[in-house]
């Protein structure tokens, strides 16, 4: 069977039930693993690589916006230093490895949800690893900064999983 494999960044735990999600959309095809970006092996070789967290300031998580969202949301983040971002700097891809984009940003303003930010940040770094993109980067949407997802949310990440094992099968 074809090897997936997603990872992810999550500081309030959306991001994780979205990556979660749609592994449970490739499982059909698939075999999968998810991990966090933290755990995540740094030589990966996989049929498909899904990668997603949230967005911060206009852009993926990084170490400032990881101490705001301890200083400013209570948040418990182990290791501020250490990310999606972090990981997609020091990784190694397999040629080949065909791969694809998400994140999770707020569902207001109606302005702000239209900007692409960290996902576009993502797939730049994915396309420097040498990876093709299979689809279009989504976006899942958080009702405040904690959370939760909008409701659905998750039925439709397990949709994308579905459409992107589709498109790799
Ligand atoms: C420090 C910080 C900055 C944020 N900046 C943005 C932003 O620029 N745009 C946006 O849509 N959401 C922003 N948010 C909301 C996050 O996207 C939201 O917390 C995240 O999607 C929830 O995912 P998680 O539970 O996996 O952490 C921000 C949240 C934090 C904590």
């Amino acid at each position: 069977m074809a090897r997936a494999l997603v990872v992810y960044e999550s500081i309030f735990g959306d991001a994780r039930k979205i990556a979660e999600a749609v592994a449970e959309g490739l499982k059909g095809s698939h075999d999968v693993d998810v991990v966090a970006a933290s755990e995540a092996p740094h030589e990966v070789d996989v049929d498909l690589l899904v990668v997603g967290g949230p967005n911060h300031g206009f852009s993926m998580p990084r170490e400032s916006t990881r101490e705001g969202a301890v200083k400013q949301y209570g948040a418990v983040v182990e290791d501020t230093k250490h990310g999606l971002h972090e990981w997609l700097d020091a990784v190694r891809l397999a040629q080949g490895t065909r791969a694809a984009a998400f994140d999770t940003r707020s569902d207001h303003p109606k302005l702000l949800i239209k900007m692409d930010h960290a996902s576009k940040t993502e797939e730049k770094l994915l396309k420097g690893l040498g990876a093709t993109l299979v689809a279009d980067a989504e976006h899942f949407y958080v009702t405040d900064a904690k959370g939760p997802l909008v409701d659905g949310e998750e039925e439709r990440a397990s949709q994308w999983g579905r459409s992107l094992a589709g498109k790799v099968s």
